[in-house]
């Protein structure tokens, strides 16, 4: 059992994994925080509710004078009623008035998971592995009820987290914010970890100290965005990537987002996760209902690496669906970054060709294939094969990549109209503007009004023909620009804050249906490179495209950042030419060994490279198909971060630690710092490892407490893979 209820104290307590977490009900029916942490043995964890007592300045509510609510430490506060702090749900009624206070009514335990309407969240495999706690609670003077939920996963420590609000009453009710989860901590010694970026510089890791006040991350750009991922972590000032406590907290969801840390006076942290109260509001009529995205709660006692591990394997197992899921994903190569615009079918087919040597299994034709566009200024929204450029129709085309021994894949950005468009002078009126002002242009484009019904319909009926007319395997969903004008015709005034939200809904909904229709093709998300990289995404595509940089010494930091919150199947890795993006000069072996953590794929023009070039990208991908299912499958150890000096290295190691392999690149030769000594993380102490490149077997317990010393490193940008077996007999000792 997961989920604990007792009656004589009325507290709740939830085990999952290896961490709790408890609350309990207040005489008044206030729902007030105990615990969240470790595992602790006791269901009733009444006595740790100590705070609560009046502060100066601070009100009571009428009912309950020996407590006030900003003191107190809460489960999901409301606004305006004397909790001063931020709030996880605010509401105005009808006059005007805002305020709520949200009151225990009863509770059930449903085995399993419920899905969330309209919205992705995880899921259970079998009923047996999580429970789910749905705590009904209301505020009758406004008619509000909202049932919150959690979910307890018995194998991870990870809880999970929504809101459902509904207007039980007969007056309109105005939500001004519903957030997905909010956790009240006893104290405010933390420190907050985020991450940050820009386009080509996608979540750098940032770490600071909890302060006094309010310290948050967000977007209010209708997009997850490249400048702040919905995922931090709040941990131990102590907490390193193997020892400590650490907490992450993570939205399952792709548009406006905040995560907000406040340290209150009395010392304790209020963290609250969901849609951004900026630009939000939400019409609650009498009889309707909202849904909160999910939030996720994980919690990990071996650092900052421990809980990314246990992430990695949630998303893998329990967010992450469809025919892709398990299956090993393609060694792709994509002619974006080979030829830009400039190419048709028989360029491509001659890249097919080389790439076939290589042992490359798909080609990804990218932008450029539709209407009449030969440069970023036209046709978005003309999904119609550009058959006078390619030279044939889309059919031929597979079916040639396909005799070359590649499937073949597509671009598309559906979520866009250029201005110079047939299908925007036929529907002016489809992209997302004010009327009476001027709309701005982002890369030449307008956004598509996803809010519309008929949009997503001939956005599903023009994707569905393409897909049809080709034996197409994948599709790359693209989306360059961030959302202005947000308006949507049709909604009444008082529903305008809704179309950022709405916006999604309808993204969401276009791609369950397309997902849905055409199981089988592997659907990856971009944006830019990595701008909507985020679990709402990833339940509908496996993997997303890291970053439009793939200068692999710049990689290794997008990389390292982007593993702190999502697997590393999930992450789009490409081997580039040399020049894109970057005057630096790595080679072949470098910028493999960076793009295989990761899908691992080429983004180059393979016609142009020598007959030795080409024999050296095939030995590596032999290389490659040996270590894939451990890199796809494997947990992740990051052993030295490239945010810190010249050496970056980390490691996957099989789920039974059977096998294990190191990367560790050398970004800039140091002088006299040679023989540089990893301490390995991850293996079974025990067992004797075979260490391949040394002629050595050692036990587990010896490679991670003493370490193993990497071979001096000649130059720069110099790498080493290591894979270690651990093998029955002793062959010889060190
Ligand atoms: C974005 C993507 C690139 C490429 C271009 C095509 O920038 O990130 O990979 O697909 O669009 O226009």
């Amino acid at each position: 059992m997961a989920v604990f209820y007792d009656e004589n104290t009325r507290t709740f307590k939830l085990d999952a994994g290896k961490a709790s977490y408890a609350f309990t009900i207040t005489p008044q029916g206030d729902i007030f925080h105990l615990y969240y942490g470790a595992h602790v043995s006791d269901g009733d964890l009444s006595h740790l509710q100590g705070r609560g007592g009046g502060a100066s300045f601070c009100a009571s509510p009428a009912d309950a004078p020996e407590y006030n609510l900003d003191t107190s430490l809460q489960e999901y506060p409301g606004n305006g009623l004397g909790d001063f702090r931020v709030a996880a749900i605010a509401a105005e009624e009808a006059n005007g008035a805002s305020g709520v206070r949200l009151k225990y009514v009863s509770h059930k335990i449903l085995q399993g998971k419920p899905p969330i309407p309209s919205l992705p969240s995880t899921y259970c495999n079998h009923a047996d592995e999580a429970q789910t706690l749905a705590v009904a609670t209301q505020d009758a003077h406004l008619g509000l009820r909202v049932t919150l939920y959690y979910c307890a996963f018995a194998q991870y420590s990870v809880i999970t987290r929504w809101a459902i609000a509904e207007n039980i009453g007969a007056r309109p009710i105005k939500l001004q914010s519903v957030q997905s989860a909010c956790v009240d901590f006893d104290e405010s010694d933390y420190d907050m970890i985020s991450l940050h970026g820009a386009w080509i510089r996608e979540r750098a890791v940032e770490r600071h100290a909890l302060f006094h006040g309010t310290q948050s991350v967000g977007s209010k750009r209708g997009s997850s965005g490249h400048q702040l991922n919905p995922f931090a972590v709040i941990c131990r000032k102590d907490a390193t990537e193997q020892h400590g406590e650490a907490y992450g907290f993570q939205l399952v969801y792709s548009g406006n987002f905040c995560i907000e840390a406040e340290v209150s006076q009395m010392h304790t942290t209020r963290v609250t996760l969901g849609i951004n109260p900026t630009d939000f509001a939400w019409m609650l009529m009498p009889g309707e209902s909202f849904a909160s995205p999910e939030a996720v709660l994980g919690y990990s006692d071996e650092g900052i690496g421990g809980l990314s591990r246990t992430l990695h394997r949630l998303y893998r197992n329990n967010l992450i669906r469809g025919t892709w899921k398990h299956k090993t994903r393609p060694v792709l190569i994509n002619n974006w970054e080979a030829t830009y615009f400039d190419f048709d079918a028989d360029k491509l087919v001659a890249i097919a060709h080389e790439a076939a040597k290589t042992g490359i299994d798909l080609l990804v034709m990218d932008d450029g294939w539709f209407g009449v566009r030969n440069s970023d200024n036209c046709s978005l929204g003309d999904w119609t094969v550009n058959e006078d450029k390619l030279g044939c129709s889309l059919a031929t085309l597979a079916e040639r990549i396909k005799a070359e021994g590649l499937a073949f894949g597509i671009w598309f950005e559906p979520e866009m109209i250029s201005p110079d468009s047939d299908l925007y002078r036929a529907h002016p009126d489809w992209a997302l503007h004010i009327p009476g002002r001027e709309s701005s242009l982002g890369r030449n484009q307008y956004v598509i009004n996803m809010c519309l019904p008929e949009v997503r319909d001939n956005l599903f009926a023009q994707i569905s023909a393409v897909l049809s007319s080709a034996d197409i395997s994948y599709l790359k969903w693209d989306f360059n620009r961030n959302l202005t004008e947000v308006f949507s015709a049709g909604l009444p005034p008082e529903r305008g804050r809704e179309v950022w939200h709405r916006y999604i809904l309808g993204l969401y909904e276009l791609l369950e249906r397309l997902t849905e229709a055409f199981p089988d093709v592997l659907f990856e998300s971009c944006s830019g490179g990595g701008g909507r990289f985020d679990l709402g995404m990833l339940y509908y595509m496996p993997q997303t495209w890291c970053s439009d940089n793939t200068d692999a010494v710049d990689r290794l930091k997008i990389q390292y950042g982007t593993s702190m919150a999502y697997p590393i199947a999930s992450m789009g890795a490409h081997v580039q030419m040399n020049t894109i993006h970057s005057s630096r000069r790595t080679s072949l072996q470098f910028r493999a060994s960076v793009a295989m953590a990761g899908t691992f794929g080429y983004e180059l023009d393979l016609t142009k490279l020598s007959q030795d070039d080409i024999a050296e990208m095939k030995a590596f991908n032999e290389e490659f198909r040996k270590w894939q299912p451990l890199i796809a499958t494997g947990d992740f150890y990051r052993l030295e971060s490239p945010f810190e000096g010249a050496h970056t290295a980390w490691m996957f190691v099989a789920a039974d630690k059977s096998k294990a392999l190191l990367s560790y690149f050398c970004t800039f030769e140091t002088k006299n710092d040679w023989r540089h000594l990893l301490r390995l993380q991850g293996l079974n102490p025990t067992a004797r490892y075979h260490v391949s490149g040394y002629d050595f077997i050692l036990s587990g317990d010896t490679l991670m407490r003493g370490g193993l010393r990497m071979p001096k490193q000649q130059g720069d940008a110099a790498c080493v893979n290591v894979m270690l077996e651990a093998c029955a007999k002793l062959e010889k000792t060190r």
